[in-house]
């Protein structure tokens, strides 16, 4: 990993601070809907698994962590109330205040900036965190220079924890909420499945916004793009993911944890990595200055 900056991806604009990719996406956050994303339904399922990976990879707490696009805080909350040294940036204005309200109880700390420029100086943390702004990066350049940044404020041998959306997300969403009826819904899905860009144009609140879904191989070819290790890359939800059967199942102790457990013992198995919502790749800032290349 070279420790100079590297050049913006296509549609970033150094210097500026906001989602310079697309305006759709800051109007789908300016509603004030992240916070309470992961809190109910199957986001739980997510925060959960997301929990659980994060704590597997990062060292022992007090770690320096940066959360690169943290929206609200959700991670970054019960990371800091671990012990860890968490600060968080996102390019939503309303995400930092929020992040801002909730890191003076919990104790981090949050700032704009955007995951394509990171003001952080290299090697200045123990583990980065990147649980949102690859999906958000529709351009190829723009996702590899925003790994490239987490892998140079990464220290050597520290972990870079990047999330993906699942090329086929929206089929199995459109398919279990009945929106593959709705033409607009439909016309996008096509594309989507195809080449992998999502698009919202009618504004409706359940279709999610511009965005970048990933096959498998494409988040391992990006990551390691970017000069960085891949240690593995898993399912986050999983099969568990693919059926609207979590409402009234949750709070089963017994349903829950053999499914957790059933997640877990297929979570790399290569047939079923793009079968729940999310992917997670995990991946290491090579220690050599050699292997960094
Ligand atoms: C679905 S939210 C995920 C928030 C949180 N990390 C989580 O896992 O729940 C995606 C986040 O990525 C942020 N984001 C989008 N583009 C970004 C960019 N270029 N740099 C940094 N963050 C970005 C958004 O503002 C939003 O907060």
């Amino acid at each position: 990993v070279a420790q100079e900056r590297r050049p913006l991806g296509p549609q970033a604009a150094r210097g500026t601070v906001g989602l310079s990719q697309d305006p759709s996406i800051r109007r789908y956050y300016d509603q004030g809907r992240e916070h309470a994303r992961l809190s109910g339904g199957d986001g739980r399922l997510e925060f959960v698994r997301t929990q659980e990976l994060v704590l597997r990879h990062l060292p022992p707490a007090p770690a320096a962590v940066l959360d690169v696009g943290g929206g609200a805080g959700i991670h970054a909350e019960w990371l800091a109330r671990d012990g860890h040294r968490v600060h968080l940036v996102d390019p939503v204005p309303l995400h930092v205040e929020q992040a801002t309200a909730a890191g003076q109880t919990a104790g981090f700390t949050a700032a704009l900036g955007d995951a394509r420029a990171l003001e952080a100086a290299d090697a200045s943390f123990d583990g980065v965190l990147m649980l949102g702004p690859l999906y958000h990066l529709v351009e190829h350049g723009d996702r590899v220079a925003a790994l490239r940044e987490a892998a140079r404020v990464v220290r050597p041998g520290g972990p870079v924890m990047a999330a993906a959306i699942s090329r086929f997300a929206s089929l199995f969403d459109g398919l279990k909420r009945g929106y593959v009826a709705e033409p607009a819904f439909l016309d996008t899905l096509r594309g989507t499945i195809r080449h992998g860009r999502h698009e919202n144009p009618t504004g409706h609140p359940g279709w999610f916004t511009t965005a970048y879904f990933h096959r498998p191989e494409e988040l391992r070819g990006e990551v390691e793009e970017a000069g960085l290790d891949l240690v593995e890359l898993v399912a986050i939800e999983g099969p568990a993911g693919m059926f609207d059967h979590l409402e009234g199942r949750w709070e089963d102790e017994a349903w829950r944890s053999a499914a957790l457990e059933l997640v877990r013992a297929v979570e790399a198995d290569p047939a079923l990595l793009a079968s729940g919502g999310h992917l997670l790749a995990v991946a290491r800032r090579p220690v050599s200055a050699a292997a960094a290349g």
